[in-house]
């Protein structure tokens, strides 16, 4: 075994201290600049950078292998570590006070040359990128996310296991668990005809965990779904997936408080104020138009119909007579916003689908709007109060039907948020949404579908509308979604966990007795022996990393992701596959259209 076949430090260890030792270092050729007779070399690994020097009047032999170097080949070097001269020395760099004369070195790899240089900024294409994936993933900025999303791991892991949670592997091969997506399947060689679905997630499987009695259950899970892609989903995707038995819901937000509080204080160093502030899914639709309201700012659409229940300014009236909606939100110091900049804002309220923009502003005591000779001003005032207007405000207000006022003002406070550079009040905005909706009505078909998953419990005073089958909008569901910054993180409920009321409620999303025993019969009969009061939730990990990071994507923190198309970029996957292989799995293609 040669000497260089060990390191003896890492590329980020030396200091001025090292000087004089003899070391050797291990790692990619980052960067090489000959300098009329000596040669730098910029030695990377994991770790950091080291400035390695290749002078002939050390070994001509190492100088000459020097010469040979190009970026990203791969060496080890053995050397002196020596202090920089004062003028060379780099701050910006943790071993930047030394640098290595090496007297030998074994090349054990070169490279060609790379499609693109491994820098932090450079301007590449993201399939590019996606193509050479390790490559890219050589940066160390994109690696950080990755030593962050293991230590959040860790992290999860060490606290779930103080609090009693047993870590339980599920089947990937599967029976599909509606979780609203199409399934992925897999077809059965052995079974001919028969297929697999991946899992959209373990759902079935960890509440029959309750049932076996392991009483506090986690896995990290992937999940697979078929559905469209966006910056925040990827057909594969991994869930902290949790459940436990004899909960209440309180429990349940406690003990994941618990866990985001010690995730945030371990990766980051932040202590998260507890407990997240709750909000009912009314309220959120209502005030923030989103069933996952971005809280780092507290601006809330107002309703403002009550003050204008008398008003004769026709825009308002009519939309109060018929009906719909008028709200507006206010920006607190918003009068330093400009007239001009005022009109370029009725536009884009006007791009967002509403008829018009009405402003209203605080200065010196006084309320003023661009519709004040159409109001009252105990009107005028009545909104300055109702939107908590202090001097120096500037509010927004659209009247028009409930749904185009709350969908054109949300649009334009987050557009307008981020236009004028709005600071947000808070870095991180925990906030649970609670009392779902159990059933949403499909519009085109009027079926009913579960806001959540079929086995979600109704909140216990709406079971006499479950039995009856009657106000099937106005089921409450015990469920809850934890939002982070305007992302849902996680959602989970308390579940069902009798047989007959799970029937009652796969009939009312129109399942059939005899549908229902097809497809989830042996779960009913599961539940029959003896299963506890049980509920849980989960997080999706790699939006969790994501945010914890400050990636845009969850792309960010996968390390081989799919593209928008579900397509692997490194490895070309999906592919044809040869007729043999068809035919061992029974398989016929249609042709393609
Ligand atoms: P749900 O469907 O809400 O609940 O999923 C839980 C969390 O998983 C994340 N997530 C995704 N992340 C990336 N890409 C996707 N395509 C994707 N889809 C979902 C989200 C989401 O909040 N079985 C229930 C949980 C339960 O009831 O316990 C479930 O899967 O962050
Ligand atoms: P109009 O009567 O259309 O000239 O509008 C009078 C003022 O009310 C203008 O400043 C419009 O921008 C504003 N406006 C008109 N329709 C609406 C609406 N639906 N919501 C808010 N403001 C409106």
């Amino acid at each position: 075994m040669s000497k260089l076949s060990l390191r003896t430090h890492r590329c980020g260890d030396l200091r001025a201290q090292d000087q004089g030792s003899d070391v050797v270092l291990q790692g990619w050729v980052h960067r090489r600049r000959d300098h009329g007779g000596v040669i730098f070399v910029d030695l990377r690994d994991r770790y950091g950078i080291t400035q390695v020097v290749f002078s002939p009047e050390i070994s001509s032999q190492v100088h000459q292998m020097g010469e040979s170097l190009r970026s990203e080949h791969v060496l080890a070097v053995a050397g002196k570590v020596s202090l920089r001269p004062e003028d060379m020395k780099n701050t910006q760099m943790s071993t930047g006070e030394i640098e290595v004369y090496a007297h030998e070195v074994e090349i054990f790899s070169t490279a060609k040359t790379p499609p693109f240089s491994i820098e932090e900024d450079i301007e590449v294409s993201e399939n590019l990128r996606l193509t050479y994936r390790y490559l890219d993933l050589r940066r160390p900025r994109l690696q950080k996310s990755f030593f962050l999303r293991h230590q959040m791991n860790k992290s999860i892991r060490s606290y779930l296991e103080r609090n009693d949670f047993t870590e339980v592997e599920t089947p990937i091969l599967c029976k599909s668990t509606p979780e609203g997506a199409r399934d992925y399947l897999v077809p059965s060689r052995v079974h001919p005809g028969s297929f697999y679905a991946l899992p959209q997630s373990p759902q079935l499987f960890k509440q029959m965990l309750m049932i076996s009695g392991f009483d506090r259950y986690y896995q990290i899970a992937r999940c697979f779904r078929d559905e469209d892609l966006r910056a925040d989903r990827q057909p594969e995707f991994t869930q902290l997936d949790i459940e436990v038995s004899f909960p209440t819901p309180q429990l349940i937000q406690d003990l994941m408080e618990g866990l985001m509080a010690c995730v945030w204080k371990e990766v980051l160093g932040v202590d998260l104020p507890r407990p997240f502030p709750r909000m009912s899914y009314d309220q959120a639709m209502s005030q923030y138009a989103s069933d996952k309201p971005d809280m780092r700012w507290n601006v809330p659409l107002v309703r403002l119909n009550e003050v204008l229940d008398q008003t004769e300014f026709q825009v308002f009236r009519s939309v109060v007579d018929s009906g719909g909606e008028v709200r507006g939100f206010r920006l607190k110091g918003g009068n330093e916003i400009s007239r001009s900049q005022v009109d370029q804002l009725v536009e884009k309220a006007k791009s967002f689908g509403a008829k018009g923009l009405v402003w209203v502003r605080k200065k010196d005591g006084v309320v003023n709007s661009s519709v004040a000779k159409f109001l009252q001003a105990h009107e005028l005032e009545g909104i300055a109060q109702a939107l908590s207007m202090e001097d120096g405000d500037l509010s927004l207000v659209i009247a028009d039907r409930t749904h185009v006022t709350r969908s054109a003002l949300s649009q334009l406070k987050h557009w307008t948020l981020e236009k004028f550079a709005i600071a947000p009040e808070k870095e991180w905005a925990f906030l649970w949404v609670e009392n779902f909706p159990l059933l949403e009505q499909d519009p085109e078909t009027g079926s009913w579908n579960s806001m959540h998953h079929p086995f979600t419990s109704p909140h216990t005073e709406d079971l006499e509308k479950v039995r009856e089958k009657k106000n099937l909008g106005s089921i409450r569901a015990q469920a809850y979604d934890l939002v982070l910054n305007g992302f849902e993180l996680g959602g989970g409920s308390i579940r069902i966990h009798d047989s007959e009321l799970q029937k009652q409620c796969f009939d009312l999303l129109g399942l059939s007795m005899q549908q229902a025993q097809e497809k989830f019969g042996f779960f009913l009969e599961a539940l029959q022996y003896g299963t506890p009061p049980h509920g849980g939730i989960a997080f999706g990990l790699d939006r969790m990393a994501m945010l914890l990071s400050g990636a845009k994507a969850i792309r960010d923190v996968i390390a081989f992701p799919k593209t928008q198309t579900a397509y692997d970029l490194v490895s070309k996957a999906p592919n044809e596959v040869d007729a043999d292989q068809l035919l061992q799995l029974h398989l016929r293609l249609a042709k393609k259209s």
